[in-house]
């Protein structure tokens, strides 16, 4: 195990200048009333003295096939497998299990972004033939088979969700990539999981406009066959049935119109794969500290277990529920708590086209309104957006929330409260849910039924989750310490990524290596979870999330890798040297500047700058464009030759750059600190 030292980069003054801790707000008593939690003694329950078992809890949510032979096998550590020899299909779980009792109920509806369209509501009957269908069409058509891959790069559809469920039925993996991720992004990812099907729709609206998606994929499969990976399929969905949305070619032998294949497999029915708990659901790739996207692998009978758990007790999910996400399914919030989570309780999940603020401030309300939505869960971002273009706009509307997730960055307690007063209409309550692409499900909230929110701070740990924070040594800083340390988490849970695809190597040192003691242990004890943020643990326990300690940047929620941006600014021949810093963003969070040295010889210009941004958009997508890209005459560098990007991020946020006398071109800082203002 390489054991790379991460530093702590959050100080104590940042610390100061984060907010302060803000006073409680408790749930209403209607709210407890119908709560799906609020037995106290769970944490009791939950307490480790009663690890692994409490979590059979979770797993009895679940309708197997076979009961597990093991709760939790720690032999192959840090690598855990939950509910050993257990059999399940997620499908079967999210679908079938409801027909029964509520066929006739929605359990999708569809809200197109043009309020002119539909909104299509599909019964768990019609999912249930639709996904039966398409999963016919994957095995029989592209001779998909238990294990293979499947890479999906959709919009928000109901048809994504369809064709996830089709491959859970048939113990595909699938992955699906962010339908906003350019045609190199995706290939990356078709790549390393080593697909040969690609799952996706002619086109979709976004702000207005009818945007063609198929043609991205088009590069994407040149892409990934010049990397030595071919796709076979390509298969489409098209946004306007029997319409053709995309100025693409149609490959012969290669492209494939669902729609129309479909009728080949009209009335077809599939016997779900009894899948073994610990045979992987799907791939869902994350930005790290290297420049390559992760797979993190997560795995059925414990990912479905889990999130289902957080999906009634935390997201307080009945099935009378009408339930809106607003991520995208592309990122790990929609998988978990768009798809798997609330189908998984036989709730009506809202999958929603377009842009939150499409085509006025009031839009997001008139959808909650006209679907009797009850639970609400977005993202600081949207909140600073929707505050900023429509501050009294919820207030015209007749909705009524009875709960709602805040989640992906910190949220400032100012925001909290307009949320809480303004669209919460000082009613529903709130949880603010910390987790990660990596874990599943959330690690950190308040029980939404027990515990009282504090405005910008997460919580405690979640039933069964043990938080701890470490400072640099691996000492224990307590509750009311003031001081911020990497937050981890004591022990297993069964929502956490098995491994990262093909490389345990990386998965170990990543989130285990820092804290082990001993790496041959098989005790779950030795192995604490690094999560890569810091955080400060206040004395009541609750747990305020400060940021990423790596070199990754949250802008608008979406995990960006610095080295991701900093090597595609490099693919731009002129470029010599790259460094991302993070800014302060009033909407969005963060944002990335881009400083960028060139090779000798070259003058800087316009230009190139919009060349270097370009290639950027391309290789990863729009949302990782940066503020600017400041060409500057040479970096920052300490006497070792290493670019001092926290003397870069002081310039870009006109904060204090600090003692730069020791740095091997102190000048420098100086000229850029003109050039920046
Ligand atoms: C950040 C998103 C503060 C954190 C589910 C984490 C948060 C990263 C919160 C994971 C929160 C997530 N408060 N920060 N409630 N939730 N984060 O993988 O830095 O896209 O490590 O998963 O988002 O981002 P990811």
């Amino acid at each position: 195990m390489t054991k790379e030292k991460q530093v702590i980069e959050t100080s104590e003054a940042q610390i100061a200048v984060h907010w302060q801790e803000e006073e409680y707000f408790h749930p209403s008593p209607t709210f407890i009333g119908q709560a799906n939690l609020t037995d106290e003694s769970v944490f009791e329950r939950f307490s480790l003295d009663n690890f692994p078992d409490y979590y059979t809890e979770y797993a009895e949510l679940l309708t197997w096939y076979k009961y597990w032979d093991e709760v939790f096998d720690a032999s192959d550590a840090p690598c855990w497998k939950w509910f050993k020899g257990g059999l399940l299909n997620a499908s079967y779980n999210c679908i079938d299990r409801h027909l029964k009792k509520n066929k006739n109920k929605t359990a999708i509806h569809f809200v197109p972004e043009l309020e002119t369209e539909p909104i299509q509501h599909i019964t768990y009957q019609e999912l249930y033939v639709r996904v039966n269908e398409f999963a016919a069409l994957l095995r029989d058509y592209a001779q998909l088979k238990r294990g293979d891959r499947a890479t999906i790069h959709m919009p928000m559809s109901a048809e994504l969700a369809i064709s996830m469920l089709a491959c859970a039925r048939l113990g595909v993996i699938h992955s699906v990539v962010f339908g906003g991720f350019s045609a190199s992004a995706c290939a990356d990812r078709v790549v390393d999981s080593n697909s040969r099907v690609l799952i996706t729709m002619d086109a979709y609206y976004r702000a207005g406009k009818l945007l063609d998606h198929k043609i991205v994929d088009d590069e994407a499969c040149q892409i990934s066959a010049e990397q030595g990976q071919k796709i076979d399929k390509m298969l489409i969905w098209q946004r306007y049935q029997g319409k053709i949305s995309t100025k693409g070619p149609l490959i012969e032998g290669r492209d494939c119109i669902i729609n129309q294949k479909l009728k080949h497999y009209y009335g077809k029915r599939i016997e779900p794969e009894k899948m073994l708990s610990e045979e992987p659901l799907f791939l869902m790739y994350t930005s790290g500290t290297t420049g390559k996207p992760k797979g993190c692998q997560h795995g059925t009978g414990g990912y479905l277990s889990y999130v289902t758990a957080m999906s009634k007790y935390i997201q307080d999910i009945h099935p009378e529920d009408v339930y809106w996400c607003m991520a995208d399914i592309g990122w790990i919030t929609g998988h978990s708590f768009i798809v798997y989570g609330p189908l998984a309780l036989c709730a009506s999940t809202v999958i929603y086209e377009g842009v939150p603020t499409y085509p006025d401030a009031g839009r997001c309300w008139r959808i909650a309104q006209d679907l009797d939505v009850n639970i609400f869960h977005t993202a600081p971002t949207a909140i600073r957006a929707l505050r900023k273009v429509g501050p009294d706009e919820p207030a015209k509307y007749n909705y009524n929330f009875k709960h709602m997730t805040t989640v992906g960055e910190p949220i400032e307690p100012e925001v909290w409260k307009w949320y809480q007063k303004e669209v919460g209409k000082g009613k529903a309550v709130i949880v603010d849910t910390w987790w990660q692409t990596e874990t599943g499900g959330f690690l950190c909230s308040t029980v939404p039924g027990i515990s009282p929110m504090k405005p910008g701070s997460a919580g405690r740990g979640v039933p069964g989750i043990h938080p701890v924070i470490y400072d640099e040594d691996g000492n224990v800083l307590p509750p009311g310490s003031g001081k911020a340390g990497n937050i981890c988490i004591k022990n297993p849970w069964p929502g956490a990524l098995q491994t990262v695809w093909g490389n345990r190597k990386r998965f170990v040192d990543t989130y285990y290596a820092r804290y082990c003691k001993n790496p041959d242990s098989k005790d779950w004890r030795d192995w604490p979870y690094l999560a890569g943020d810091a955080a400060v643990e206040a004395a009541d326990g609750y747990f305020r999330i400060l940021g990423r300690i790596d070199d990754v940047i949250n802008v608008s929620g979406h995990r960006l890798g610095t080295k991701e941006i900093e090597s595609a600014a490099l693919t731009v021949l002129e470029v010599a040297e790259a460094a991302v810093v993070p800014v302060a963003h009033e909407i969005k969070g963060k944002e990335p500047d881009l400083y960028v040295a060139l090779k000798p010889g070259f003058q800087a210009s316009d230009e190139i700058a919009q060349r270097i941004n370009d290639a950027i958009c391309n290789q990863i997508g729009k949302i990782a464009k940066c503020r600017k890209v400041w060409i500057v005459p040479d970096m920052p560098k300490t006497r070792s030759g290493k670019i001092m990007r926290r003397v870069l991020g002081a310039i870009s946020n006109h904060g204090d750059v600090g003692n730069v006398m020791t740095l091997a071109n102190p000048e420098i800082v100086e000229e850029i600190k003109k050039m920046v203002g």
